[in-house]
């Protein structure tokens, strides 16, 4: 029995970043599973986000889309109060928000002349920061005895014991500071929250915008798309347990070097 589900009730589930890519992939997947209750999908921008607001359009009151950017300390302590305030509790939360590249100025570094500072702290504010500040806001809504999981998405470039092939320096970096984010804030739910296993997952190279430049050099058999991502996370969610806190999966379940 998966410790997550291990609960009769219907769970409450969060997906930040859940108007495109893997995270619009949770959202459809987890709205077929009439284990999960109420779903909250956050985005940024409504025209970023039609697909997910039409979801919530057709498929009755379970799923309710939450407008927030989650790089922003100030909202995410405003939503949380509002979810406090109605009684809420949460049980899963997978945060999805991730940068690579971007149509601006943003590239993943081949060499040290391309490291450019304001582009690197743009790498950790997307990358590193939202989950701990989720872990920080939403405490109070994992403070229960229910099974609950807290998952954040990170990357197997992220490893520092598994780089052998170097360059992506923000990327990497910004990954690498997302899990010592993530085992650090399991150390402290581990006291305060004691139902909750926070973890960090890569997904493994999936066919999302954040791929897509880099997608040329990928056997097809390793470029995944989004549903099988989504199904392979989700059973390395359902067999995780407490014991499992504070560590690194791989899509397939095998823990990765930090
Ligand atoms: N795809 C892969 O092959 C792969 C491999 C390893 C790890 N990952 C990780 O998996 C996660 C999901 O990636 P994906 O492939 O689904 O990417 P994606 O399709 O590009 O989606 C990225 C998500 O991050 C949000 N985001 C981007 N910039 C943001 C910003 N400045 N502030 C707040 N939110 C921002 C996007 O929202 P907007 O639409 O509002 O920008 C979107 O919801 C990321 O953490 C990524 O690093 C992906």
């Amino acid at each position: 029995m998966s410790f997550l589900f291990s609960n009769a009730q219907p769970l409450q589930a969060v997906i930040i970043g859940a108007n495109r890519g893997i995270g619009l992939g949770f959202v459809r997947h987890l709205l077929a599973d009439s284990r999960v209750g109420t779903l909250y999908g956050t985005y940024r921008h409504r025209d970023r986000a039609q697909d997910l607001l039409q979801l919530a359009q057709s498929g009755g009151d379970r799923l309710i889309p939450v407008q927030l950017d989650a790089t922003n300390d100030s909202q995410l302590a405003q939503w949380s109060q509002t979810l406090t305030q109605q009684r809420q509790s949460l049980h899963l939360l997978i945060n999805c928000v991730g940068i690579l590249h971007d149509a601006d100025q943003i590239q993943p570094e081949k060499s040290l002349r391309q490291i450019d500072g304001d582009r690197l702290l743009q790498y950790f504010r997307i990358n590193s920061i939202p989950s701990v500040l989720l872990a920080k806001h939403l405490m109070p809504l994992f403070r229960h005895n229910q099974p609950s999981v807290f998952a954040s998405i990170s990357a197997k470039v992220g490893s520092i014991g598994d780089n052998y092939l170097g360059g992506w320096y923000g990327y990497r970096a910004s990954k690498a500071a997302l899990n010592m984010l993530m085992h650090t804030t399991a150390i402290e739910y581990s006291r305060r929250c004691p139902q909750t296993c926070v973890v960090c997952l890569h997904p493994g190279t999936t066919d999302t915008d954040l791929s897509q430049p880099f997608q040329r050099n990928v056997p097809p058999n390793k470029l995944f798309p989004v549903e099988k991502t989504v199904h392979q996370l989700m059973q390395v969610i359902e067999d995780l347990n407490l014991d499992h806190s504070g560590q690194f999966f791989s899509w397939d379940g095998s823990p990765l070097p930090w």
